[in-house]
């Protein structure tokens, strides 16, 4: 044998794998059951996993009196291996919870397919006085029921779990009977297996809000409501509340509408304020925006919410001034020579640049005003979710319409950016994986 071939097989020998890929179990799944369904059966499906990770199994039950919230995440894991461990994390008679973790690395070894391992004892204790709405729910728990509690609950618990895993996080609105006070369904419990749980008492914490963005550009936006409905929802993070902004510019025959709604840091601002920021005859420019803090709040379904609010005109007399005239975005402000209603007297020419609320953008707007004002927002910096930053160089009266060209055509669009938040899952697999199938 050559001393080359001898040193190719050594290389080969040195750089085979020396750890092998394991087979493991495969699949997520969280979900409220009836507890009459305990213990509950499952099948899963496999998934080969990289070199050197391990199987991992979680199994997490929530008990509440007659609900129970199912967590079943099965996978590969680069955590070491742990033994197979039950940990009861609370074991009140009304209000449970209970875990069953296993990381290990031989194939298919994460094979749990019961929730027997943590079967407990049904109670022996009967029924107390004590009588507590009693509630499991992701979407929210309006008109729980109210039932008699286990014996030995002192207090009705109302509160919120967040279960958050990787990027992705889901809420858990839970009431039920406790046998303490206070705000600790989770008795210290920050983790278990790949889930980190929060918990809060405050109703106006883990909000779920509608979410969306709309800029719209049309020429009969004043008078016909345009839809502003979304399917999206969004979980917000602690101390945010719902938003709704929507800011309407109209010159000309031409308007725009700029639309968000989702979750928002929560200002100190007014609950819900219509502004005409800048009033015809002339360009219009108005806005509606809504804080609230109540799951879904932001729910305006039309433009008509600002509509409504804005004064009704009769079709202005002409006057004598002529101004380009257009509203632009993506970079299309092409303005026409309009003769302006009577009681303009000047030609605005200026840019309103928004950023916030998953809009960033920018609108060139040209048209006849009242004033000879170089702002149409009069320095306002918010609107709603959006900071907002004019710059305009007022034209002087009569000046020369002539060739006008639209050199400010610095626009920026992105649309349906969100980042920063937990994003939401109701109901949950816990991620994109096949479900199983308890
Ligand atoms: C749970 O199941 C029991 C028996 O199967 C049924 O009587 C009860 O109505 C169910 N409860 C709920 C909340 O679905
Ligand atoms: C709270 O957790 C501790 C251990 O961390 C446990 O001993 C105790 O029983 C738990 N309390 C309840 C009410 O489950
Ligand atoms: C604008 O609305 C008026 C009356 O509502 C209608 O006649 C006209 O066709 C509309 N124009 C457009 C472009 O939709
Ligand atoms: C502009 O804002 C100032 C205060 O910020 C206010 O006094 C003034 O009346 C406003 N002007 C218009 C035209 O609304």
């Amino acid at each position: 044998m050559s001393p080359a071939l001898l040193l190719a097989l050594l290389v080969v020998t040195l750089t085979l794998p020396r750890v092998q890929t394991l087979t493991c179990f495969w699949g997520s799944l969280m979900e409220v059951r009836n507890a009459s369904e305990l213990p509950l059966q499952w099948t899963t499906g496999q998934k080969n996993c990289e070199d050197g990770w391990g199987c991992q199994e979680l199994l997490m039950l929530i008990e509440n009196g007659p609900h129970v919230n199912v967590v079943i995440i099965k996978g590969c894991t680069q955590e070491a291996n742990q033994e197979a461990r039950v940990t009861h994390h609370r074991t009140d008679p009304g209000l449970s919870i209970a875990s069953y973790t296993h990381v290990c690395r031989e194939n298919l070894c994460n094979s749990l397919s019961t929730s027997l391992p943590l079967w407990t004892m049904p109670p022996t204790t009967g029924l107390g006085s004590l009588r507590c709405p009693v509630c499991l729910s992701a979407e929210g728990c309006l008109s729980a029921p109210e039932l008699t509690c286990p014996a030995g609950s002192t207090h009705c618990y109302n509160g919120a779990l967040l279960l958050s895993r990787g990027g992705l996080s889901t809420r858990l609105k839970v009431q039920g009977c406790m046998t303490q006070a206070g705000c600790n369904l989770l008795n210290g419990t920050r983790e278990i297996g790949p889930i980190s749980l929060r918990e809060t008492c405050d109703p106006k914490d883990f909000l779920i809000c509608h979410r969306g963005v709309m800029l719209t550009a049309s020429q009969n936006l004043t008078q016909k409501p345009k839809e502003w409905t979304t399917s999206a929802e969004q979980l917000c993070d602690l101390g945010e509340v719902c938003q709704e902004t929507l800011l309407l510019i109209h010159a000309g025959h031409r308007s725009l509408l700029l639309a968000s709604k989702g979750c928002s840091k929560a200002r100190t601002q007014a609950p819900q304020a219509i502004s005409i920021h800048s009033r015809p005859p002339g360009v219009l420019v108005a806005s509606y925006a809504h804080f609230c803090s109540f799951d879904k709040c932001n729910s305006a379904s039309s433009s008509s919410v600002l509509l409504n609010s804005l004064p009704r005109l009769a079709a202005p007399a002409p006057g004598h001034l002529r101004c380009p005239t257009c509203v632009g975005i993506f970079g299309s402000c092409s303005p026409d020579i309009v003769t302006c209603p009577e009681g303009t007297s000047h030609c605005y020419n200026g840019h309103i640049a928004i950023q916030g609320g998953g809009l960033s953008s920018s609108s060139n707007i040209q048209g006849c005003v009242a004033k000879p004002s170089s702002s149409l927002l009069n320095h306002t910096r918010n609107i709603g979710v959006f900071a907002v930053t004019e710059n305009s160089n007022r034209r002087d009266e009569g000046a020369a319409p002539a060739p006008y060209l639209a050199w400010m055509v610095w626009l920026g669009l992105s649309l349906a950016i969100w980042c920063g938040g937990p994003s939401l899952l109701i109901p949950l697999p816990l991620d994109s994986q096949p479900l199983l199938t308890p």
